[in-house]
């Protein structure tokens, strides 16, 4: 393991440890369907663009995605040490703040990854974060990045404008999202880092959310709350697969037509620019 930093994150040190650990036992489309489910698709849409063997480096990967170990030469990137230690299967790990720099060389990477990590990032530090992952891509290199936004969905602003105070620590300071942007602007810092946008998928566009967001509701007062207390257990075993698999059809199927500003999270694919 490579390490860059001198001391250890206080907020990230053992705060996400978390780690997708499904392998599929082959390559089939009957082995490797449940990697459209997890994380909103996120390991299915790396899969379908990054064909295997390429040289990928996920920031922010925490514990890491045990199937990109076996299927790409995986560089992990993260603060936090503990984090870095659970990983398995990725041939290089690093502490690293990805905005000070991404410690490979010039155009010798094929893809960028990450998940639920662009919203930590503060919108000033945006940039310096994709001109490293310009620099380390190789010619018509990929991002593919899934991560909340600043969102106009319905059932958000509701909240967020009854108690904007409980919606800033449920939402934004308790999980260190200091870099929610709505999807527009997502889109210009990218475009402005010299990133073509290869596709752009809003999600969660509906009342039908991620149970994680049911259990922030539940603790904003009101009549809803003892609904919210109910829903975050569609999170729960059995129900878990159910919901997911329900969450997925209407974010594949419905939310396409709906506006990109009701979207909660968003995937965006991009290519590096020729030019
Ligand atoms: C919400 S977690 C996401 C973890 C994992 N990718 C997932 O989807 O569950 C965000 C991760 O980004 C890491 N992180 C935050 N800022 C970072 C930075 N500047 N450089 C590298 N990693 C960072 C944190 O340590 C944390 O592990």
């Amino acid at each position: 393991m490579l390490r860059l930093l001198d001391h250890n994150d206080k907020f990230y040190e053992a705060a996400y440890e978390n780690q997708v650990r499904f392998l599929p036992k082959s390559e089939r489309w009957w082995r490797t369907w449940p990697l459209w489910l997890i994380n909103s698709g996120y390991p299915w849409t790396v899969r379908h663009n990054i064909p295997a063997g390429a040289i990928v480096v996920e920031l922010g990967c925490a514990g890491g995605v045990r199937y990109f170990g076996q299927r790409y030469r995986m560089v992990g990137c993260d603060l936090s040490l503990s984090s870095l230690k659970k990983i398995e299967m990725y041939e290089q790990r690093i502490q690293a703040d990805a905005a000070a720099c991404i410690p490979l060389a010039d155009n010798t990477v094929d893809a960028v990854v990450s998940s639920y990590f662009w919203e930590h990032i503060p919108p000033e530090v945006k940039p310096a974060i994709l001109a490293e992952c310009h620099r380390v891509l190789r010619p018509s290199g990929k991002i593919i990045f899934l991560y909340d936004v600043e969102t106009e969905n319905h059932l958000i602003r509701r909240y967020k404008q009854q108690d904007p105070l409980a919606y800033k620590r449920l939402f934004i300071e308790g999980d260190g999202h200091l870099g929610y942007e709505s999807p527009a602007e997502n889109l210009c810092v990218f475009e402005k880092a010299g990133f073509q946008v290869l596709k752009q998928s809003g999600m969660e566009k509906t009342w039908l959310q991620s149970p994680s967001v049911f259990k922030k509701l539940a603790e904003f007062k009101g009549m809803a709350q003892k609904l919210f207390e109910w829903a975050r257990y569609l999170g729960q075993q059995p129900w878990f697969y159910l919901y997911t698999a329900l969450l997925r059809l209407v974010d594949t199927v419905v939310c396409p037509w709906l506006p990109a500003k009701m979207a909660r999270i968003e995937m965006v694919v991009l290519e590096k620019d020729a030019r």
